[in-house]
């Protein structure tokens, strides 16, 4: 079965087509994808009025890439999967809209696909050795999760966040220190280099249920307020390290509870900051459990995810009608019916 995936929920335009074979397994056949970080660089955060017109400039562009590289026409295509949310509204509209073209024009079904499964499966897609129940940790710019992946459609959420996601404070901490609009892996790469730090940043959520970043990211804008006068390069890079390991030990605190509780000792990381390569380290350190990750081009937002994700439902012929609307708040676990 041969499906078009579509991605336009935030800030790229990411198409992919998967072959999905039964039982989950996937192979891409080709995947392409146009990043609007130069465009939303200068206002230093994603415009969503900005980014739904560039998803429209570069949707019919990057079709005809993914066609041309797959080696496929519109005749071999089973299903087209487009990103029904969670995301920016005009930015899912723009991705929907362009897919129900394709669905009525090529008389092809269409499968809303919820973005955070597809980070969640995405994982399966590169590791098909990866066995459910697993706990995935979602660390993305707009989403941090901690869920239990008990099957295809089949999740259990355990904690999210209350206000910013692990992304945003990595963002929002670079941009503190005049990093340019995504920081997170600038900041990352200092804090990598730098492996110490004179700053202390408090120990955050810990009592809490869900995760929440504001804590932090006010003790972040006070500690940068406070270093401002003598700011230089080293103490950036000392603010940095201490940022990350911030993040990092309020996520693996919340996860190791939750293997404790759970008794699940199969892990995956998934999203934009699973990209991190400390908190790969931290999390891969977590005794007595094997983790798996994306491949690091599928941390990010990409078109195989979306495609992949619609597999098991179009393999159950699970369409959804033209009906299917934009769904900027869609919670996982409401996939379980
Ligand atoms: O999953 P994603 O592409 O977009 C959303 O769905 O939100 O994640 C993007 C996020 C951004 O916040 C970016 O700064 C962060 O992932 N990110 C990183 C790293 N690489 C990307 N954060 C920390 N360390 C990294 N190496
Ligand atoms: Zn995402």
């Amino acid at each position: 079965m041969l499906i078009l995936g579509i991605e336009t929920s935030c800030d790229e335009t990411a198409l992919a087509l998967v072959r999905y074979h039964q039982e989950g397994k996937g192979e891409i056949l080709s995947e392409v994808l146009s990043s609007q970080i130069k465009v939303h660089q200068e206002y230093g955060g994603v415009v969503p009025e900005i980014a739904a017109r560039e998803h429209m400039t570069a949707l019919p562009l990057l079709l005809e890439q993914v066609m041309n590289e797959g080696d496929v026409g519109e005749e071999d295509i089973d299903g087209i999967a487009v990103t029904s949310g969670p995301g920016l509204k005009g930015c899912l509209l723009t991705g929907i809209c362009f897919a129900k073209g394709l669905s009525l024009g090529w008389k092809k079904p269409l499968y809303g696909t919820n973005h955070i499964e597809g980070h969640v499966l995405v994982t399966l897609l590169d590791n098909p050795e990866l066995t459910f129940p697993h706990l995935t940790l979602i660390v993305s710019g707009g989403h941090t999760e901690l869920q239990i992946v008990k099957g295809f459609g089949n999740y259990e959420c355990i904690a999210r966040t209350i206000d910013d996601a692990a992304g945003e404070a990595f963002d929002k901490s670079a941009h503190l220190l005049g990093f340019p609009y995504p920081g997170g892996a600038k900041l990352a790469a200092l804090a990598d280099a730098q492996q110490r730090s004179n700053f202390i940043l408090p120990k955050v959520m810990r009592e809490a249920e869900g995760f929440s970043f504001s804590g932090l990211k006010t003790a972040i804008w006070q500690l940068v307020n406070r270093e401002a006068k003598e700011m230089n390069e080293a103490k950036k890079g000392e603010i940095s390290y201490a940022v990350q390991e911030a993040i990092i030990d309020a996520l693996i605190y919340k996860l190791k509870k939750a293997v404790k509780e759970t008794n699940i000792q199969t892990l995956s990381l998934t999203g934009g900051v699973a990209a991190n390569k400390a908190l790969r380290k931290a999390i891969s350190a977590i005794e007595g459990t094997k983790v798996f990750f994306p491949k690091l081009e599928h941390c990010t937002d990409n078109g195989a995810m979306i495609a992949y994700a619609a597999g098991y439902r179009a393999f159950k012929n699970q369409r959804d009608s033209f009906q299917l609307e934009v769904r900027p708040r869609w919670p996982l676990e409401s996939l379980c019916g």
